[in-house]
């Protein structure tokens, strides 16, 4: 495959909101992000991903947009945004931000003037469909779920109809079938391009079309979750080849999509194989949740981990590339997933090498790179994501007798609220986030975890993710580590996930083991090879026996080997 620059980039994610305020509002802000530039040089990421910031009532967040074209006041102006932009680029720091294609606020103008009438010329930029009359009572157009729990539909009062919206009520979906969505879509891309970003993180990429508007007989839910109807369809492709061919194709840029859940490695193709894909890379989310139950405990699936690895990395083997990343702000922190508590620092730096060695680009999450945890959440107060409430009040009304504490219970694992809590810098009052009052509350476990501390620790799980990137790309491994094959070895071993990294002559293996036990990697697993020496670890003493590798709990060890054939 031609190299691209993005392929030897190393990434890190930032959830503005929460990642630093300098204004004292208690919220994140552009500035933070300005400030911390420096922060992220040191630790050697070279490019960056901002989550939006166009302006927004915020209900989700920043994804519910109301103007492409403008700032959210509480993070700042275009004028910090371009000072970002500016810095980043003296740090060598690309960056690129959200493009949110499906949807829009409910409060953008497109909106506004599109519910007035039914003849409005804005009407054809959404979704809109009348009412389903059976047996003299009213319904919804289909019984399809939205992603943020209920129906995928909403009344408007205006003109009686309903607007379709997967997410949530405050983000009635475009209508990609629309011409003139399509080219303001294409506008407002460029002009984001022309101020010199490097490119999109595409939002929801996979379900820019619909299926037509029948009911789903997947299950007997009221609203059925068959989000089939709305992802990955034929004509989604169609949509991104155009954007592809009159915007991405024409600027030196990465693109990667979100094609989330069930979309399988085909599908995935289909987006970002080299010779007919619309994107650079998809981010799946198969790895997210491997975890299975043994003796009552939530433990995590290794094997399962290893197949969703070895599904897409083989999968897209000279035909694409894949993006690496363990969470985003979607999803529960993997400290709490994957890792240990009892070998917290251990646990954590494993995870890293894991992850980060294998082929493809990685986004770190704020706040990975010190271990921050799942936030012990118990009530529905103390969560802010609209998805969470949503689902918690929808249980509390569907089952009656249920306790509120109980309904929290159900959902607290998935809340993306997890990985919103504020990072956490240092240990002065709400973990140096802000001087203000945080829109979402501190982890109490701040004192402990935090930037500060773990950067004067040369041994920290900081100073690993920063050796690791490193590794990978200022060192005389950083050819392989970078291009180098991809091959899972010992694939059946529940305790650990090891692989080769081989770029002709040279060959590394990265053997991580995911057990609270002593173990052993035996040199016969890997044929053709021999052990040479070892590079890097998470334990100060890891050592090679001539004919195997011992591994204390979570030992984590890249070592280079000699071909013998
Ligand atoms: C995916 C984003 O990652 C998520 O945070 C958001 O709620 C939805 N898309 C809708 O934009």
């Amino acid at each position: 495959m031609k190299r691209k620059w993005w392929m030897e980039s190393f990434g890190y994610q930032i959830y503005i909101k929460s990642f630093y305020d300098t204004n004292g509002d208690g919220i994140g802000d552009l500035e933070g992000v300005y400030e911390k530039l420096d922060y992220l040089h040191e630790l050697g990421v070279n490019l960056i991903w901002l989550v939006p910031f166009y302006k927004s009532p915020m209900d989700d967040n920043g994804y519910d947009v109301s103007d492409f074209y403008e700032v959210a006041s509480e993070y700042g102006t275009l004028e910090t945004f371009k000072k970002v932009l500016d810095k980043a680029n003296k740090l060598n720091i690309k960056v690129i931000i959200d493009l949110i294609l499906n949807h829009t606020s409910d409060e953008h103008y497109w909106f506004q003037e599109s519910r007035k009438s039914l003849d409005n010329p804005y009407r054809e930029y959404y979704i809109w469909q009348p009412p389903r009359i059976i047996e003299g009572k009213e319904y919804e157009p289909t019984n399809w779920s939205s992603f943020f729990g209920g129906s995928c539909w909403k009344k408007d009062e205006i003109t009686g109809y309903y607007f379709m919206k997967i997410f949530s009520d405050k983000m009635p979906d475009l209508n990609w079938e629309s011409e003139k969505v399509q080219q303001e879509m294409i506008k407002m891309a460029k002009w984001w391009l022309d101020m010199g970003i490097s490119g999109f993180r595409i939002d929801a990429a996979s379900h820019l079309s619909r299926a037509p508007f029948e009911d789903s007989n997947m299950t007997n839910d009221r609203y059925v979750p068959d989000f089939s109807k709305y992802s990955n369809l034929p004509m989604v492709h169609e949509y991104l080849k155009l954007l592809d061919d009159q915007v991405f194709s024409k600027y030196d840029i990465m693109t990667v999509g979100e094609v989330g859940g069930g979309a399988s490695v085909e599908s995935g193709l289909r987006y970002a194989s080299k010779d007919y894909g619309q994107l650079d890379m998809v981010f799946n989310f198969d790895h997210n949740w491997c975890t299975k139950k043994v003796n009552g405990e939530e433990v995590t699936d290794v094997v399962r981990l290893k197949y969703v690895f070895r599904k897409w990395i083989y999968g897209f083997k000279g035909k694409g590339w894949n993006p690496l990343y363990w969470l985003n702000h979607d999803h529960p922190r993997v400290m709490s997933m994957y890792g240990d508590m009892d070998y917290f620092e251990k646990s954590a730096k494993m995870l890293a090498n894991t992850l980060y060695f294998i082929k493809g680009t990685p986004f770190i999450y704020q706040g990975e790179e010190i271990g921050m945890t799942n936030y012990p959440f118990t009530k529905l107060e103390e969560f802010r994501d609209v998805s969470t409430i949503n689902h918690i009040k929808f249980s509390l009304e569907n089952n009656p007798g249920l306790t509120e504490e109980e309904a929290v219970k159900w959902h607290v694992g998935n809340s993306r609220d997890h990985a919103r809590i504020p990072m956490q810098w240092n240990s002065s009052r709400n973990a140096g986030f802000t001087e203000g009052t945080p829109w979402i509350n501190v982890h109490p476990n701040y004192k402990e975890i935090n930037v500060e501390n773990q950067m004067k620790d040369p041994n920290s799980i900081w100073n690993h993710y920063k050796n690791i990137i490193n590794l990978k790309l200022n060192s005389k491994y950083r050819e392989v580590l970078i291009y180098g094959d991809f091959e899972i070895v010992d694939y059946n071993n529940p305790h650990n996930f090891s692989y080769i990294r081989r770029l002709k002559d040279k060959a590394i293996l990265v053997v991580n083991s995911f057990s609270n036990q002593n173990r052993r990697f035996m040199q016969s697993k890997i044929k053709g090879y021999e052990f040479d020496e070892i590079i890097f670890s998470n334990y100060e003493d890891s050592h090679i026996s001539p004919k195997s590798i011992p591994l204390r709990p979570y030992e984590a060890v890249v070592l280079s080997l000699k071909l013998t054939k």
